[in-house]
């Protein structure tokens, strides 16, 4: 991720204002205008995701099905390549069963305008063929409502009725394409109805000419060829820079609270971070992760791009694991999640990726093994594990259609059951609720605790909170897990109500039905302060027993007294990270650096000149550093 700029959340500007230096009124009308420097505070670890194709999600408005081509509607809802009447209207209708089961967050498949013709038997219900990225997909608004984005009711509607439910938005979008070739007409872009750009009367070189991409390991293609036809944008264009990012901030400035960004292996890396640190000026707090097609820890272009970009990814790797032990149960059972999680210190921040056991571009996980039980697992796992969960529409109601085994486009059928009492449904009520409660889940360390392929165990650690699962796929067993970490006493599983001993911090006797899970939570104190500096530390290999420590020129830090250092968190080999409250300090400049203590050494401090940075006054902020040797 990016280096945050050294100056942060501008809830108030007032004391920042005096810390900067600001004292004459023009000077410090100047700093009002630098509001965009003050906040990196999005934390996005605590959110429930879910993703919706809104074309499938809920019909609420039916005078809209047919848009401008009652060719590409099928009110049958037999033609899986047409639209089905989703819409904006449906999504609001529903905003109530989404939060009550425990959504935090709502990932909303592409609102651009589409290309309005049939490929085969394919319209771009998906959204991922452009024709305007200023203007709505006009099936998803009210028959009478401009599409233009500005004067977009509905869409206005949903950002407020999402955020008076504290639930936040997150756009998809797209930088790599436009459309492919439908009916004779190829990449044709508008910029609010006017014409820009043409693929085959391209004058002004908005597009790559290099054909199909044939070598999938070979970069220059990835990053310059074009993908399944799609007329693949020529980012060296400043002119087609300008446009998507114009395009984007005008949603952003709608209320999108965070972006889903498509095909981020197919654009060079300095383009993303042009485009990230650019919309990160326009608005500071926004979340942003990407598509890596089939990322993995051990492929270093998408560690690589995880960790320079300036977005997370989604995590591919996990997902695929998932869905081999437990849906298909591979070889290796739980082993194949451990190797995955085994690689996390490859990444900055590995809590951050975005986990999922299936999407729309994959077969259904019950799609591979229909079992509920099973799919409840796979759902307790990325609830509780590292990283921020993103459940796909309908799982929750057991969705699927298993024609040609569930592949694309049977892997997007109609939302139909809006059931409350389903077993999943009330899981992620639940554990939605933990997830915010409980630091340990959010922000901690992710560490094995038993492991055989029909058993896995874990424990989540921060601070003082504690959480540790248990899970068993294969046959009923009895278990002892030795060094749980959890402090003596009894325990309730929150899943089962099953009560437990913990003593001496082992669990002995742990029997275990099969398919069932256990999960034991301890929430522990929470950092409280006027102002909390979320410290995440890269980069840094310590010995164990060594403690990683922040040491400054304030009280909050030791007044450069060693001994009274704000202690780190161990994650994983790469990452210290802690909540540092201020009060005292709150609204000032400070100055800081990270130093190691072990027992018999002599304190190692960093290799630089204080690191400085000026307070907000109140509020959360991240540093997100790498030690300096
Ligand atoms: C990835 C999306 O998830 C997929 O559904 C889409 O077809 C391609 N990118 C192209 O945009």
């Amino acid at each position: 991720m990016v280096q945050t700029p050294p100056v942060q959340s501008g809830i108030e500007a007032t004391a920042v204002k005096a810390a900067a230096g600001f004292h004459t009124e023009a000077q410090s009308d100047k700093i009002d205008d630098l509001e965009f420097l003050f906040t990196r505070a999005i934390e996005f670890r605590q959110e429930t995701i879910y993703f919706i194709i809104v074309d499938r999600f809920n019909d609420a408005q039916s005078s809209n099905n047919e848009g401008p081509n009652a060719a590409l509607f099928d009110p049958t809802r037999q033609k899986w390549g047409k639209y089905w009447g989703g819409d904006l209207q449906g999504i609001i209708d529903k905003l109530d069963y989404l939060k009550h089961m425990g959504v935090t967050a709502i990932w909303i498949s592409p609102l651009f305008e589409q290309v309005e013709d049939l490929m085969f038997e394919f319209a771009a219900m998906h959204g991922y063929w452009t024709k305007d990225f200023k203007r709505i997909n006009p099936r998803f608004v009210g028959v009478d409502e401009s599409t233009s984005l500005a004067t977009c009711n509905v869409f206005n509607r949903l950002v407020k009725e999402m955020h008076a439910r504290g639930m936040k938005l997150i756009l998809d979008i797209v930088c790599n394409h436009s459309s492919p070739d439908v009916n004779g007409q190829k990449g044709k872009l508008y910029d609010d109805g006017v014409l820009i750009a043409d693929f085959y009367n391209d004058t002004n070189n908005w597009y790559h000419h290099n054909g199909e991409v044939t070598d999938w390991e070979d970069r220059w293609q990835l990053e310059n060829c074009e993908m399944a036809g799609l007329a693949d944008f020529d980012e060296s264009n400043i002119d087609f820079r300008n446009y998507i990012k114009s395009a984007i901030k005008k949603w952003l400035d709608l209320g999108v609270d965070a972006l889903r960004v498509d095909t981020v292996k197919h654009m060079p890396l300095w383009f993303w971070q042009e485009f990230n640190s650019d919309l990160q000026t326009h608005k500071p707090s926004i979340f942003i992760f990407g598509e890596w097609g089939f990322s993995k820890p051990w492929d270093r272009g998408s560690v690589n791009f995880a960790n320079k970009s300036g977005m997370s990814i989604l995590d591919f790797g996990l997902c695929e694991a998932i869905r081999a032990a437990l849906a298909k149960n591979s070889e290796g059972g739980f082993h194949l999640l451990q190797n995955i999680f085994d690689l996390d210190h490859l990444y900055d921040t590995a809590s951050e990726l975005i986990t999922f056991i299936d999407n729309h571009d994959m077969p259904r996980f019950q799609s591979l093994n229909s079992d509920p039980d099973t799919l409840r697992m796979a759902v307790i796992l990325i609830m509780t594990a590292r990283g921020i969960p993103c459940i796909y529409y309908g799982t929750e109601q057991y969705l699927h259609n298993d024609t040609n085994g569930g592949n694309d486009p049977y892997n997007r059928p109609m939302m139909e059951r809006w059931d409350t009492n389903t077993q999943i449904y009330k899981d992620l009520q639940l554990f939605s609720k933990l997830r915010r409660l409980n630091p340990a889940i959010s922000l901690g360390s992710h560490v094995q605790k038993y492991i055989k392929p029909d058993i896995y165990s874990y424990l989540r650690r921060y601070r003082d909170s504690r959480c540790l699962v248990v899970m068993n796929k294969g046959q009923a067993t009895t278990i002892d897990i030795s060094n749980t970490e959890l402090e003596d006493g009894e325990y309730t599983c929150i899943v089962t109500s099953r009560h437990f001993e913990i003593h001496n911090g082992k669990l002995r006797g742990l029997s275990l039905q099969q398919k069932e899970s256990v999960v034991l939570s301890y929430v522990g104190d929470r950092v409280k302060g006027q102002t909390i500096v979320r410290a995440q530390l890269n980069g840094i290999t310590t010995q164990y027993g060594e403690i990683v420590v922040v040491v400054g020129d304030c009280p909050e830090l030791g007044n450069w007294d060693i001994s009274k250092a704000y202690r780190l968190e161990y994650i994983n080999a790469n990452t210290w990270f802690g909540e540092i409250p201020f009060t005292e300090s709150a609204g000032k400049a400070i100055a800081y650096k990270y130093a190691i203590l072990s027992n018999n050494m002599s304190p190692r401090y960093e290799n630089l000149v204080n690191r400085r940075w000026i307070l907000v006054d109140r509020g959360t902020v991240k540093w997100r550093d790498n030690w300096a040797n």
